[in-house]
């Protein structure tokens, strides 16, 4: 299985659904993001010709992998695709993240547009519901792109795949660990504020104790997000 995750527009969650919600829940996945595939020429790489020829060469390896793509390289990502014929059909899904603000609707979109343009049906789409208010239906804060849908047929939303608003995810950016593993920390966080010698160790523990927490809530909606999904996984 090898699923591109996908959108034309930055800060819908791309990175995010990649490292917490796909990679984690996915057998022996290698995770790759697309800017760093040639990592000497800054972190910001466009993918071009030889490139895009080292990603094709790369996803003939594993098995499964998820490849996030950074939005500086879609639009030309997706050139090379219709370029280099039917090589989208090397990822089995394109898992589209998208988010609230009116600009991330136009521009998710836009980016089901060209996919739909590349030759990708709506079978092997997925479209993320990301930073969701609970408190506010979906066809009320996605009405732009919910009507985009229904009149392009592009795609098929799903209501069900979906990842309510948290701080957490940005709480764990620049962790290494991903929220599983954050979740599952068996740390007895109570004895050993009890234990601790001074304030700031407190303050430290306290921390780490909400961090788990909050991922122990998390979790089981990363778990309910990636059934959504239905990957038909070997
Ligand atoms: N469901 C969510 N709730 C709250 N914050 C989120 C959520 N998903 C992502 N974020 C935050 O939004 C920002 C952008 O997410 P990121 O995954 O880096 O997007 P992209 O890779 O598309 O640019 C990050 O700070 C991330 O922690
Ligand atoms: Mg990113």
């Amino acid at each position: 299985m090898k699923i591109a995750v996908i959108n034309f527009s930055g800060n819908v969650g791309k990175t995010t659904v990649a490292r917490h919600l796909l990679a984690p829940r996915i057998p022996d996945c290698q995770l790759v993001a697309v800017e760093s595939i040639n990592a000497d020429e800054g972190p910001s790489v466009t993918i071009r010709g030889r490139q895009f020829a080292q990603l094709q060469e790369f996803l003939q390896g594993p098995d499964n992998a998820v490849i996030d793509i950074g939005a500086s390289n879609v639009e030309e990502l997706l050139r090379l695709m219709l370029r280099y014929r039917d090589s989208q059909e090397d990822f089995d899904v394109f898992v589209v993240p998208t988010v609230p603000a009116r600009k991330q609707q136009q521009d998710t979109a836009a980016t089901l547009e060209e996919l739909a343009r590349i030759g990708v049906p709506p079978a092997r789409l997925r479209l993320l519901f990301n930073q969701v208010d609970d408190d506010d239906p979906l066809e009320r804060s996605f009405e732009t792109l919910l009507a985009y849908c229904a009149a392009s047929r592009v795609v098929q939303p799903d209501p069900a795949i979906v990842l309510p608003y948290n701080e957490v995810y940005s709480l764990v950016r620049s962790s290494t660990r991903s929220l599983v593993e954050l979740a599952g920390d068996a740390t007895d966080y109570k004895a050993e504020i009890a234990r601790a010698a001074s304030r700031s160790e407190v303050l430290a523990l306290a921390q780490r104790l909400a961090l788990h927490r909050l991922a122990r809530g998390v979790v089981p909606q990363l778990d309910a997000c990636f059934t959504a999904l239905r990957l038909a996984l070997a």
